[in-house]
Parts: structure tokens; sequence; C-alpha cells
């Protein structure tokens, strides 16, 4: 079985979900987001590390009402920085050396299948690269102002979704360049290093707004689990 490392980047401000507070505070279920997240990947028995990247601001809070919890989890926390590719590298830089791949989550997508999971954590352990994504469905506008200026073709086009997951090696050498990159595959694109896609599901929902928060909370009940506890691993490793 791999040995996986993963890196929660938490360290936004929300800007565009427009709360008082970091959007991975707001409750789905009734439970903060990024804790829901979090469950996901520290039930895992191919997980040796989870670090949860928080900005300074949050630190505060985080450890006086969650410093429980996270304990109890696992999870090390990890301060991060001004973009997200900061947060990324910060903590790539505390990862265990004994980690073969490296998991990039946002904290912010809590509505991923471990089905999912296994799918793209298989892909990434036979080829060294892979992400979840999505392809295109609908007809893409580009506008200008309020007016059409072009019908842009979705062929070829995909949505990259997270997890994004590569060989520890593989992605600290994609993160030795300063980078305004939003995902971690682009920098390993930039390398010239191939990156698959696994079919992900668009029912992997990034919260941005809080009309995604609505919509990840209707959806999160349909999301496939595995049959039984621990059902997918035997399933991820039939796949290498
Ligand atoms: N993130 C991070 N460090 C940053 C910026 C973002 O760790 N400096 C994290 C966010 O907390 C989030 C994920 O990266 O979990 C995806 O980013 P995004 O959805 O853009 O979140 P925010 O940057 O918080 O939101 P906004 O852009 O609306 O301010
Ligand atoms: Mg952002």
């Amino acid at each position: 079985m791999a040995k996986i490392s993963v890196i929660m980047p938490a360290a936004g401000s929300g800007s565009r979900f427009g709360a008082k507070q970091n959007k991975i505070f707001q409750r789905i279920k009734g439970q903060p987001l990024f804790l829901r997240t979090l469950e996901l990947f520290t039930s895992r028995e191919d997980v040796v590390q989870v670090q949860l990247v928080v900005s300074p601001a949050d630190i505060p809070e985080i450890t006086e009402r969650f410093g429980g919890n996270l304990g109890f989890m696992g999870v090390s926390l990890c301060e991060g920085g001004a973009q997200r590719s900061d947060s990324v590298r910060n903590a790539l830089a505390r990862v265990r050396d004994d980690a073969d791949l490296v998991c990039v989550h946002d904290a912010v997508r809590p509505c991923v299948s471990p089905l999912w999971i296994d799918a793209v954590f298989a892909q990434a352990h036979a080829t060294g690269a892979a992400i979840l994504a999505y392809p295109i469905h609908g007809t893409l506008k580009k506008v200008g102002d309020t007016t059409i200026q072009q019908t842009v073709s979705r062929e070829h086009l995909w949505e990259a979704q997270t997890p994004q997951v590569f060989r520890t090696a593989l992605l600290r050498r994609a993160y030795e360049h300063p980078t305004a990159a939003t995902d971690d595959a682009a920098l390993v694109e930039a390398l010239g290093e191939p990156v698959r896609v696994v079919l992900g599901d668009p029912r992997n929902i990034k919260v941005t707004t809080p009309g995604d928060l609505a919509l990840a909370e209707a959806v999160i009940d349909s999301i496939p689990k595995p049959k039984k506890k621990n059902d997918h691993h035997p399933f991820a490793e039939a796949q290498w």
C-alpha cells in the first residue's frame, strides 16, 4: 500500500463567500466544513500524515475550539501564506520523507466520495500524477462587460477538481519556483510531466459562495459510499 501524505489548504480568507469568518468554519450538516473534509482522509489506512494549512488569523480559533478534535484525528497544523500556492509550499516542506505520494485537497470540497479518492490515489500510484476532473457539459461564452464576445468550444475542456495527487519528489520539484497557479497540476504540467485526469463527479463542489454551500448540503447524502468499512482499499490495490 502506498503511503500518502495529505495537504489540506484552508488558509484563504473566503472573500467571495462574504461571511465575517473564513468559510471553512461554515456548517454543513451541523459540522464545520473543514472537519467534515478532514474526516474523509484521517479515516483511511493509506494516509500516514494530514496537515491542515491555516491562516495566522484563524490559528487562535482553530486551536482553542478544535485543537482537541484535531489532536484526536492526528492532524497537524501548518501556517499558510498569501496565495494558495504559498500555503501548499509551506506544508510540502513538512511532508514526511517516507511518503510515496502527496495528496492536495481543498478544505472546501466536502463532497468527495471515498470511492473517487480511491480512484485518483490508484492512478497517481500507477503513473505519478493524477487529479479528479470533470468534462465541461455546458456551452461556454467569453464575455466582455455584459456582451458575448465569442462562443468557446468545449471540446477537450475539463474542469480541474481536487484531490490532486503526485509522487512526493515530483511535487517538490514542481514547487521549486515561485508561482501564482491556482492548482498544483499546473506546476507539474509546467515541468513537462504528464498528469492524468480521473473522471470525477459534478457533486464534488468547491464551496466558493453561499449558493455553493447550499448545493453541497443538498447533494452530500447522495455521494456514493463504499459498501462496507475499508471496502475501498482492496479496490484501489486491484488497479495497481
Ligand atoms: N487557500 C489557502 N491559502 C491561500 C488561499 C487559499 O490555503 N492563501 C485555500 C482556501 O482556504 C481553500 C482553497 O485554498 O480551501 C481554495 O481556495 P478558494 O476557494 O479560492 O478559497 P479562498 O481563497 O478562501 O476564497 P476567496 O478566493 O473567495 O477569497
Ligand atoms: Mg482564493
